[in-house]
């Protein structure tokens, strides 16, 4: 049996990595598909290769992202599967574990999430239901060291799914999450940690489109690295924040 078909394929964070991979799996499947993000040329050049259509966006405009789900519905028609996967990385110098950091992350990478989910949500349930994607990450697993900004906004965003599942799958839409662990992209070029099992942006895309097509509520991966975090996860948190405490001790000798 093959994969499920998407026919109509919204991607925020469509212009790089995992979102482009994944725009080019699904225009190789027959699905046409949107592509948002900022930089208005690595869109277009997306769109023109996927036979597809670029709507550029600020995903942390709330206005915005209302104007370009209701311009995609109103050209397209009702999409069947929406990505929610733009998001970003802010590095400071040394320390990033400030408020402003912090807050940089918040916007992008979980009120972006969710002013493109208050968007879709009424259309979807008028439209009979559909599919909408959560790009969390691995990250979010744990409080790990030198990510507190990033890894906090995954942690909020995976919380925010499971929290909306229940209600969301009452209005007919299936809500995923998809937990990705290191993938080849330019957002963690400036990472300078370990970045073990890392798989290229085209495996990844093959592994989420299989996901997204099964019944499962999470898309995590690789396992190798998706098991041992759950297996610290459910450590009780003194042993856990000793532990990373340990390892980046280790880390910062080397
Ligand atoms: N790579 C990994 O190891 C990894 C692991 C776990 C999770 N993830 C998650 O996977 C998703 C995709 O990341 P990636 O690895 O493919 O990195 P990437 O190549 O840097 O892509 C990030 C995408 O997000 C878009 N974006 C960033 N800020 C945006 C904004 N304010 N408004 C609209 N679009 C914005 C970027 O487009 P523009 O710059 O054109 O706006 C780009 O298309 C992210 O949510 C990331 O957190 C990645």
């Amino acid at each position: 049996m093959g994969e499920k078909r998407f026919h109509r394929v919204w991607i925020t964070g469509g212009s790089s990595g995992i979102g482009r991979a994944l725009a080019r799996h699904y225009a190789r499947q027959g699905a046409y598909v949107l592509v948002s993000g900022r930089n208005v040329e690595r869109l277009e050049a997306v769109a023109r290769e996927t036979g597809g259509a670029a709507y550029p966006l600020d995903v942390t405009d709330a206005e915005a992202v209302e104007r370009t789900v209701a311009a995609v519905w109103e050209d397209t028609g009702p999409l069947d599967l929406a990505v929610l996967n733009a998001g970003a990385a802010f590095k400071r110098a040394g320390r990033d574990d400030t408020a402003a950091n912090l807050k940089k992350h918040l916007e992008v990478n979980l009120l972006g999430v969710a002013y493109a989910l208050d968007a879709l949500r009424p259309r979807m349930r008028a439209a009979g239901g559909g599919t909408i994607a959560l790009v969390g990450s691995l990250a979010g697993y744990a409080g790990l060291p030198r990510t507190s900004g990033y890894g906090t906004s995954k942690a909020a965003l995976a919380y925010y799914a499971e929290a909306l599942w229940a209600e969301l799958q009452r209005e007919k839409i299936d809500l995923k999450l998809i937990s990705p662990g290191f993938v080849k992209t330019p957002i963690i070029a400036a990472n300078e940690f370990p970045m073990p099992f890392m798989l290229e942006a085209d495996a990844a895309a093959r592994i989420i489109a299989r996901g997204l097509a099964g019944r499962a509520f999470e898309v995590a991966f690789p396992r190798r690295l998706a098991w041992p975090l759950r297996l610290l996860r459910a450590l009780p948190a003194g042993w856990r924040v000793r532990l990373f405490a340990y390892g980046e001790r280790r880390m910062r000798r080397r």
